[in-house]
């Protein structure tokens, strides 16, 4: 068995679950909302260590301005409902991707939930907004080079490069899962997912449920992982 320490997860077909029940965009989004909760608190009565999930891509600004406006209030619905129950439950919040371009009274929200919940030791809740793996990388590519030209730092190497990374105090992504069957990576954890493995799961965001995260666990307790080495199960 491989312990499950970072689950990432990209919540997809919000969209579609509105569309088929009738219902604008926006309320799959909301529904959204109460489905990270759910497999927030699931996730960390597992003692998975971190779930990161993508809440909005640096492409996510290409939708329509209600929709953006919409989803950057998300924070406030979020963590209005739940910080509690997040309190409670010794969760963490933290977030990748690049806070400065948010709105300041998302960036608020997020800085307050990540400053009362520092101290937490269970779950790290994840949120990647406003996150690309590619603006990441040339991110991280830049302050390395800065730190060399300063004479701050060592030759690159991978394990050095990875500090220089949203994710540097996070441990490596085990699992990825994506909703509503979609089978891209669209940008996400670009370098991080190097050795994970992925589940495509035909359920929307809105549908996703505990029982089928624990599905979702199972399958990859099953799975053989050799990080690129010989996998001793096959007979050739
Ligand atoms: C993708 O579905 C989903 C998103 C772009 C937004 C995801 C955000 C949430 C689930 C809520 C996040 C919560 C917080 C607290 C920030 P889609 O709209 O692309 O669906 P579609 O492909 O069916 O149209």
């Amino acid at each position: 068995m491989n312990e499950l320490q970072h689950l990432a997860i990209i919540m997809d077909g919000n969209g579609r679950w509105a569309k088929k029940n009738n219902l604008p965009r926006t309320a799959g989004h909301y529904k959204g909302v109460e489905v990270v909760r759910n497999i927030t608190i699931h996730a960390n009565q597992l003692g998975i260590k971190c779930l990161t999930v993508y809440a909005f891509s640096t492409e996510n600004w290409k939708r329509s301005e209600d929709e953006v406006s919409y989803l950057m209030g998300l924070p406030k619905v979020f963590f209005n409902s739940y910080i509690k129950e997040l309190m409670e439950n010794n969760v963490k919040v933290m977030m990748i991707g690049d806070k400065t371009k948010l709105p300041s009274e998302t960036q608020r929200i997020m800085n307050d939930a990540i400053e009362t919940t520092k101290n937490n030791t269970g779950l790290i809740l994840n949120f990647a907004v406003n996150y690309g793996g590619r603006d990441e990388i040339i991110r991280a590519a830049k302050a390395y080079a800065e730190d060399y030209k300063a004479g701050k730092t060592d030759e690159l190497t991978e394990d050095l490069f990875k500090d220089y990374l949203y994710t540097k105090d996070l441990p490596e992504v085990d699992l990825l899962i994506r909703t509503s069957y979609e089978q891209r990576i669209s940008n996400f954890l670009l370098y991080q997912i190097a050795y994970s493995e992925f589940i495509f799961t035909e359920t929307l965001w809105p549908d996703f449920s505990p029982e089928e995260l624990d599905r979702c666990i199972e399958e990859y307790n099953h799975r053989k992982r050799n990080f690129g080495g010989r996998n001793e199960t096959k007979s050739n």
